[in-house]
């Protein structure tokens, strides 16, 4: 099933969700071929590790210290994280690469194999606060150009809202995870604002859950090796040449919290916030803004 234009996107809906459809992703962008496969040929192993997210909420930077946190040195991957990237392999050469398996992925809870829990595996979900997700993402969508989109704000923040975009909803997305998943000594959440904070203590706590111990210097290179500033530097090795609309344009943009600001007007803060506040009440999930 190759991709349409859906909300002024090239997207392929499948399975209740919307997905991106670029040369990139599973081959011929068939998603309905991809998890048949996925429900008939995927076997999880014990040892593998997931690293689960919305798109937008840091799973470049989580992949670079968790790699950094498996090889025991605080040297930059120096590799893209879209090889490790599970839906963007056909089933046939996830089950050829050797083990452990890092495995990124950003598919929803209610696609994700249940054989990676009953299989107890670890997995590290990674969760950044809604606004700078939709205005990370706006960027994104606008940024590559296969996405052929060229939306203004106001439009992408409606359908952010509704949830009309890749992997969507955000809202169904961090809550299915959350509440499936909290309480699995097998799963760690990590927040972007708790990293951009203390990014050192973040690293150690990722290092403790993988059953590491190694000592606060070398956690703390591996903070100072992936934080923003070095890993924009590095990201020219690791980008994929030709996908970005401008030659300037990265996976690597600003890095900060609160940039959301920049784009939501007052209505659209108070409209945003009301949604958030309604569907998270009762969860137990906070995120901070500033
Ligand atoms: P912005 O667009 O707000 O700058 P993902 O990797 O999940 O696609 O997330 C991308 C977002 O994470 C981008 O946010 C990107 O700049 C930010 N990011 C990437 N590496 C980072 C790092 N080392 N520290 C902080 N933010 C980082």
């Amino acid at each position: 099933m190759a991709g349409e234009m859906i909300n002024g996107m090239l997207l392929c809906r499948c399975r209740g969700h919307l997905w991106p459809t670029m040369e990139l992703w599973p081959k011929g962008y068939d998603w309905n071929k991809w998890f048949e496969e996925l429900d008939n040929n995927f076997a999880a192993r014990p040892d593998d590790l997931y690293i689960a997210s919305f798109p937008k909420s840091g799973h470049h930077w989580s992949f670079e210290f968790i790699n950094m946190i498996y090889n025991g040195n605080a040297d930059s991957v120096n590799k893209s994280k879209l090889e490790n990237f599970f839906e963007m392999h056909e089933i046939r050469e996830i089950e050829e690469m050797p083990s452990p398996r890092i495995l990124m992925t950003h598919l929803p809870y209610d696609t994700m194999p249940q054989d990676v829990i009953n299989k107890k595996c670890k997995i590290i979900c990674i969760m950044r606060n809604p606004k700078d997700v939709c205005a990370s993402h706006f960027n994104h969508v606008r940024g590559i150009a296969e996405y052929k989109y060229d939306g203004d704000w106001n439009h992408f923040f409606e359908l952010f809202l509704k949830g009309e975009v890749e992997n969507g909803p955000w809202l169904s997305h961090v809550k299915d995870w959350w509440t499936h998943c909290k309480d699995n000594p097998n799963v760690l959440f990590l927040k972007y604002e708790d990293m951009k904070h203390d990014l050192f203590a973040n690293i150690k706590r990722v290092g403790e859950f993988l059953g590491k111990t190694y000592d606060d210097d070398l956690y703390r290179k591996m903070a100072e090796n992936s934080n923003f500033d070095v890993m924009k530097k590095n990201a020219k090795a690791k980008e994929l040449p030709g996908i970005f609309k401008t030659t300037d344009g990265t996976f690597f943009r600003k890095g900060k919290i609160g940039d959301w600001k920049n784009y939501f007007t007052v209505a659209q803060n108070e409209r945003f916030d009301a949604v958030i506040e309604k569907e998270l009440k009762d969860t137990g999930l906070k995120f901070q803004y500033e």
